[in-house]
């Protein structure tokens, strides 16, 4: 049983040199980071956007050339930014609330095996303009998405794509409301302890 999930991960590992490979990815500079086996995800679930091009494969190829590449991975602004037509969606704030902080711990909303608590846990990661209100200045907004200033929901839209590898998440889905909610009040506590920052690399 061990050896032969230890087998798939082996040759997970082979089939992703051999597609970096295969796209001319240099393997010099090579980030640390080791490359997680995807763990199954909510595939069918209608609050992940429809991409065209997120054949599941291709997704999985995508990831490991990005963790064994150290360039910086660019994101179409447009995927980050709120539509025009955005109505988010409106639910029992409790309920809701309750949902975000279920879905900020579920790993099944990554396909690298990674939760938004992973990274984010007791203020990890979050720069001191956290406590800044939205819309605000990120660095990481900047680096991969060249947006000076991003909305709470937008942020969120860009940690799933790049933290997380997978496809963001319908604007005006529950999912969506209920992870911004969430992280509001994530964002009151890191603001009443500011001392909690740790900040440290992704
Ligand atoms: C692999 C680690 C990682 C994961 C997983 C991750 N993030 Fe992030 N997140 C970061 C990093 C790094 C930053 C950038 C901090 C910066 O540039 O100041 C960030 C920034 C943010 C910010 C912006 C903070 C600010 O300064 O306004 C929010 C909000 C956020 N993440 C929410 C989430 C949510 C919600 C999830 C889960 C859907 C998530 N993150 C998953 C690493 C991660």
């Amino acid at each position: 049983m061990i050896s032969s999930s230890l087998k798939k991960v082996a040759g997970a590992l082979v089939s992703g040199g051999v597609l970096v490979a295969a796209l001319g990815g240099s393997m010099t500079g090579c980030s640390p980071t080791p490359y997680r086996p995807p763990v199954p995800r909510m595939q069918a679930d209608p609050d992940f956007l429809q991409i065209p091009r997120a054949v599941k494969k291709a997704d999985q190829a995508e990831h490991v050339a990005r963790v064994n590449s150290s360039a910086i991975e660019k994101i179409d602004p447009l995927k980050v930014t709120r539509p025009a037509t955005y109505r988010p969606y409106q639910g029992n704030q409790l309920d809701l609330s309750a949902y975000g902080e279920a879905l900020y711990k579920d790993a099944r909303l990554s396909t690298n095996g990674l939760s938004c608590s992973h990274c984010h846990e007791g203020g990890d990661r979050f720069a001191p303009g956290f406590a800044q209100p939205y819309p605000h200045f990120v660095a990481m907004a900047r680096e991969h998405a060249g947006l000076n200033r991003i909305h709470l929901d937008e942020m969120i839209q860009l940690c799933m794509m790049v933290s997380m590898a997978a496809k963001p998440l319908i604007w005006n889905s529950r999912k969506l409301a209920a992870l911004t909610l969430y992280t509001t009040a994530v964002q009151q506590k890191f603001r009443e302890n500011p001392a909690a920052v740790k900040r440290s690399s992704p």
